[in-house]
Formats: structure tokens, sequence, C-alpha cells
């Protein structure tokens, strides 16, 4: 009977094709509304225009620098862009990676762009660079309106990041002011990009059916090639523009209300920026740990799992980590792994226990690997629609923790958005140093354009 109603709570986590269907149409109104000048205001998807546009001038090579803010990591990197005759191609040089500290991320937006200021003149040191004014391409993986490639303000703050004072600024402002203040290198900041364009652009030059790009990591967004006519917010015609949809805000508007359960609500209410990016927490890196944990604790009290006793950090907020869920689904069959982890945790769980965490996790992370095939599905639909092919083929770039390293999310994930996507023909590829080479290569063909307007 216990294990009968452990199932009941968990099956509250599947959801049915038609109910995917259902996210899938939702989110695609809101794209269309993001895009649209009237309805741009109220749309939960912002759909944001990037600069990157797909008829590139060629590109400059030589040495770049490029920034990386926003994931599990912050990094400083080297890239050296070369070319052949067909193609850009890159050779990344140097890669340092530095910890954000708590409270350069929570305190105000001038620490924080010294912050990363004082690690770029600490890599530049390193690497006996200092003296050189290099091109600098940022992925800045955040809500930005852009006014241009090198230009554009916060709208909004994700991922537990809350520095002061940077919401509504050019942040590309905001960084140039910082190196200024140190006063003791400089550098030419040509390109500000999020990492889905850097991760998209990234996988372009090795396949240039490339026009999306996807992280699902720390957070969760989509970006992909527009046509230019349906991007009211820029002027222009011609050729396509990539739109960052921003779609981790979806359901902000309340359009997920039934598929969201008390745990979702806990999250969201307990989180930096209750009610904003609703549907990023339902499917995101920075949010799934908690999830598994909440559920835990609340079989803990319907006295299904642990003899009905939970340890004080299980109780604890943030004590299980998204990393455990990959973990625990890893388990070979043995539970050792399960065990160890739990145990770490401070319970003392039997078989049938490990067997139901197991459970849970399975249960959270094929949530998250469907709702988020949905908005992927919803991408390539809206498409294939505008470019009315009867079959569309598309390569998808991806990033991101959740997707490299856990077990079954990329499988499951891939599954659920083909069944969604009748006549495509999709291509998944994982990009490999996507911010840096994005970055360098954005940045490249930016300087490129640059120059030739002179
Ligand atoms: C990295 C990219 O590999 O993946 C970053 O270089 C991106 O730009 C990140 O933000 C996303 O994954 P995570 O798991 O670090 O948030
Ligand atoms: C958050 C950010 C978005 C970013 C994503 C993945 O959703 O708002 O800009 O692309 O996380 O890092």
């Amino acid at each position: 009977v216990d294990t009968l109603i452990a199932e009941q709570i968990l099956s509250e986590f599947g959801l049915k094709k038609d109910e995917l269907k259902e996210v899938m149409k939702r989110m695609q109104r809101e794209m269309d509304r993001g895009l649209r000048l009237e309805t741009h205001e109220e749309a939960s998807v912002k759909m944001l225009p990037t600069y990157v546009c797909s008829t590139p001038e060629g590109s400059e090579v030589g040495d770049f620098l490029a920034l990386d803010l926003g994931g599990t990591n912050f990094r400083v990197m080297l890239v050296k862009v070369g070319e052949d005759e067909e193609r850009v191609w890159k050779v990344e040089t140097k890669n340092q990676m530095y910890s954000i500290p708590e409270d350069a991320m929570t305190g105000t937006a001038q620490m924080l762009f010294d912050y990363i200021a004082e690690c770029m003149s600490d890599f530049l040191d390193k690497h006996h660079i200092k003296h050189k004014k290099l091109p600098l391409g940022f992925t800045f993986s955040f809500p930005v309106r852009h006014e241009d490639i090198d230009k554009g303000i916060l709208l909004n703050w994700t991922k537990g990041f809350k520095a002061s004072g940077a919401e509504g600024n050019n942040i590309v402002g905001l960084l140039r002011d910082a190196i200024k203040r140190r006063g003791d290198f400089e550098m030419d900041v040509v390109a500000m990009v999020n990492d889905t364009v850097a991760t998209m652009i990234s996988c372009y030059y090795e396949d240039r059916s490339c026009e999306v790009g996807m992280i699902v990591g720390t957070g969760c967004n989509a970006c992909y090639m527009e046509e230019m006519k349906t991007v009211e917010l820029v002027e222009g015609e011609e050729g396509r523009m990539c739109v960052n949809t921003e779609w981790g805000a979806f359901g902000n508007n309340g359009e997920l209300e039934e598929f969201r359960l008390e745990y979702d609500k806990v999250v969201d209410e307990t989180s930096i920026n209750p009610g904003q990016q609703l549907y990023e927490k339902l499917i995101s890196g920075k949010y799934m740990g908690e999830l598994v944990r909440l559920v835990l604790i609340k079989l803990v009290n319907e006295d299904l799992l642990f003899n009905g006793e939970a340890s004080e950090l299980l109780k604890t907020r943030g004590s299980f980590e998204t990393r455990y869920v990959s973990q625990m689904e890893s388990d070979t069959g043995d539970r050792k792994q399960i065990y160890n982890i739990l145990s770490s945790l401070g319970v003392l769980p039997s078989e049938l226990d490990c067997d139901i965490v197991r459970q849970v996790c399975e249960s959270v992370s094929t949530r998250s690997a469907h709702m988020c095939g949905a908005g992927l599905a919803a991408v390539i639909n809206l498409m294939r629609e505008r470019r009315s092919q009867e079959a569309l083929k598309i390569t998808v770039g991806i990033d991101g923790s959740v997707y490299k390293l856990h077990p079954c999310f990329r499988d499951r994930f891939h599954k659920i958005v083909r069944d969604l996507t009748p006549h495509c023909e999709i291509t998944f590829i994982q990009s490999e140093e996507g911010s840096g080479r994005g970055a360098a290569l954005i940045s490249a063909v930016a300087c490129k354009m640059a120059t030739s307007m002179l």
C-alpha cells in the first residue's frame, strides 16, 4: 500500500503527450506575442533581438579575449581565430575559471564588475598579454535588451544573481567603467551575447544548419534564427536575426498554473525572484535538487520514507544538490551511490528507501526533460511554419550541466522533441567550449563589420 501511495504522489510529475502539446501551443503563442510590437511588453517570453545576423561579412582573424558570466563558473579565455578557405575555425589557447564570491553576486554591480575586471587583470598578467589591447567578446547569460551587438541593458537578473544597480543599465558600459577604474589594462569590448547565442554560433561553424542554440544548466533558455521581417522590434526586412527567447520566464503570466505542483510553489516562494522564471524553475539545475528534496520531505511526512524521520541536514533548504540527482540515476543497481549520498545527508536508508529516492529523482528529471522538450518543439514548429517547409531539417547546438552530466536527460529529451515535431529532421550537437568560441567568433565578425564600415 505504501509503495502505491508513493507512486501516486510521483505520478503527478508525469506529463501526457496532450499536456505537452498544450504547453507547446501556449509557448508558441507567447513567443508570437513577444515578437510583436503591440504585445511585446506584456508577453512573458520576451523574444529579445540579439543583433547577430545571418549575413556575416567575413571575419577578422587574430586573438580575442572571451568572458563567460552566468553559468556555473565564471571564465576568462584567450581564443585564437584563424581562417581557411571554407570556414572560420578556432584554436582555443588559454582558459581560466574563477569562482564568483557570494557577496559579488548579491552586492552592488560595481563590486561585481570590479571583481570581473580583477580576474581579467590576473589572467592577462599570467599570460603576459597585459600590454595588448585585445578585442573582447562577452558572454553574459541573462536577459538583455540590445540596442546593438555591443550595447544592451539588463532587464532583470535570473539564477541567483542579484547585484544592485545593474538592472536597467548598459552592461557593456558597466564592464568598461570597471576596466577604466582599474586603469592597468585596456580592452575593446566588441560584442555581448547570451550563452544560447554563443552556443549556437560555436556549432554553426561545424554545421551550417545550426540555427538553434540551447542551454539546460543552472538556467534553461533557447535562441533561434528568426525572419527579420517578423522581428518587429528591429527595423529591416531582409535575412534573419538571432532571437534570444528568454523562455525561462514562460509561465510568469499564469500559463503554467495547472502544471505547477506544491513543490514548485515552495521552490518559487523561497527563491530570490518569486513569481519569475517559472518555466525555468520546473526544469533547470539551479532548482532540480531542491525539488527532489521537497518531495522526499513530503514522503517522510506521509511516513513513506526513512521510517518517517528526516535528518536536520535533509530538512535544510539546498542540501540536496542537483548533481546528486545525476549520481543517483547513474547507480548501477547495487544502490551503493544512493546509499552513500543519503548517508552523507544524515539518513540511514533501507533498500526500499533507496529505490523510492531513485524514483523521485527519475520523476523530477523526466518531467524536466519533457517540459523543456515541449519548449524546443514549440521553437522548431514555429520555424517550420515560418519557412513554410514540408520538412524542416535543423541542427540544435546544446550546452549546460544538466544536458551534459545527467545520465538519461539527453535521451529522454531528444525522444520527446522528436515525438512532438513530426516532419522535422533534428540533429543535436553538444557544444564544446561554446561560450569562448562563440563569443570570439561573433566578435571576429563584429570587428570585420566595424572595419568595413570605416
Ligand atoms: C557552459 C557555457 O559550458 O555552459 C556557458 O560555456 C553556459 O556559457 C553554461 O552558461 C551553462 O551551463 P551551466 O550548467 O554551467 O549553467
Ligand atoms: C537564464 C538566463 C538566460 C540564460 C539561461 C541559461 O534563463 O535568463 O539568459 O541563457 O539562464 O544560462
